[in-house]
């Protein structure tokens, strides 16, 4: 198969150039991670992350054919040639298809992605309803691949001040949880005109998470909480 892949090694290179491959693949080459495996063995200046090869990790993230996903599930049979590989976009680059995720981490601490309860710990499980538990359902299965912030606009242009849907999907997670009981000050902080009120319900994000999670719904549900609190 044709793949053209954007190489920059900031040591040699002057800038960033794209790389053609044509790759004999074997039959047990059924997903783009097992392709870029195949690549390195032809040449190991290539540089990527990859760790778990099934969609748990999230460290294979990349711009696959201009849309961001995982390499390691994204079937190589659905993918036109050439097939081109950049880096997620938005962030800096630190090598080829390794970016610099500080910022996006930066921001998912900003929101204190950890349980608040000063209550003295029970015994066993601090436990909840199989009703309150459900509410959980689509927030707390974020892998943290970055994909849906670096396809956000409100993101490339405010890594700063946005929190990005990554963050915001992970806040409402800990908003919903019934044993959190930071919630006025979780919705302080994010009532603010970057924090949260940057995005513009484009669903970029929504498009491209490869867990099938709805970051827009998180951030609309963060909203009418706020909401809520000044009736
Ligand atoms: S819906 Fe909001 S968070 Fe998602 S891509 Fe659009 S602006 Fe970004
Ligand atoms: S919400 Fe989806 S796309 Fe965004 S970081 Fe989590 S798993 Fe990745
Ligand atoms: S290698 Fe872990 S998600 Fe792809």
């Amino acid at each position: 198969m044709r793949f053209s892949i954007y190489r920059y090694n900031p040591d040699i290179d002057e800038k960033p150039y794209m790389k053609d491959y044509d790759v004999p693949l074997e039959p047990t080459d059924k997903m783009l991670l097992d392709a870029l495996v195949r690549i390195k063995s032809i040449d190991d200046t290539l540089s990527l992350r990859r760790s778990c090869r099934e969609g748990v990790c999230g460290s294979d993230a990349m711009n696959i054919n201009g849309k961001n996903g995982l390499a390691c599930i994204t079937r190589l049979a659905d993918l036109k040639e050439p097939i081109e590989l950049r880096p997620l976009p938005g962030l800096p680059v630190i090598r080829d298809l390794i970016v610099d995720m500080s910022q996006f981490f930066k921001q998912y601490h900003s929101i204190r992605p950890y349980l608040v309860n000063n209550d003295p710990p029970p015994e066993t499980e601090r436990l909840q309803s199989p009703e309150d538990r459900s509410e959980l359902d689509g927030l707390y299965e974020c892998i943290l691949c970055a994909c849906c912030s670096t396809s956000c606009p409100s993101f490339w242009w405010n890594p700063d001040k946005f929190v990005g849907p990554a963050g915001l999907l992970a806040a409402y997670r800990f908003i919903a949880d019934t044993r959190d009981q930071a919630t006025s000050e979780r919705l302080d902080d994010l009532e603010d005109p970057y924090r949260l009120f940057r995005c513009h319900s484009i669903m970029n994000c929504v498009d491209v998470c490869p867990k099938g999670l709805n970051p827009t719904r998180a951030i609309g549900k963060i909203k009418d909480a706020m909401i809520r609190r000044t009736v």
